[in-house]
């Protein structure tokens, strides 16, 4: 392997951080560009916004909930109560908190929405 220096470190690194990632739906087939440092919610809302509901944005209400079907993905910290860590090695993640790190396919896998009378 031969090493990178200087400039030529500078543009490899620019290079990489401007490959897009692709995120596709798997139960719609669509796919979306995801770009660094972007979470997936970010991107779905952006390309997508009726498909998928959006509350705290914070990884606290498990609206955004998701399930990773292929891929890697850096996790910000998530609600246990919405991820279990069962769940979490099931890949269920909130998509607020998923940072892909390559292309990744994933399925909505929303909580249903509180409403009065519905503990959870
Ligand atoms: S929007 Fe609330 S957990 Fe993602």
């Amino acid at each position: 392997m031969q090493a990178v220096q200087g400039s030529d470190q500078d543009s490899v690194m620019a290079e990489v951080a401007a490959t897009p990632i692709v995120a596709t739906d798997a139960e719609r087939g669509s796919e979306i560009i995801v770009t660094a440092d972007q979470s997936l919610l970010n991107a779905i809302e952006r390309f997508e916004p009726s498909s998928v509901a959006v509350g705290c944005r914070n990884g606290g209400c498990g609206l955004c909930r998701v399930q990773l079907l292929a891929g890697s993905v850096r996790l910000g910290k998530m609600s246990r109560r919405f991820v279990s860590i069962e769940m979490e090695r099931e890949r269920f993640a909130l998509a607020c908190r998923v940072y892909p790190q390559t292309n990744i396919t994933y399925r909505l896998s929303p909580i249903e929405p509180r409403i009065p009378g519905n503990a959870y």
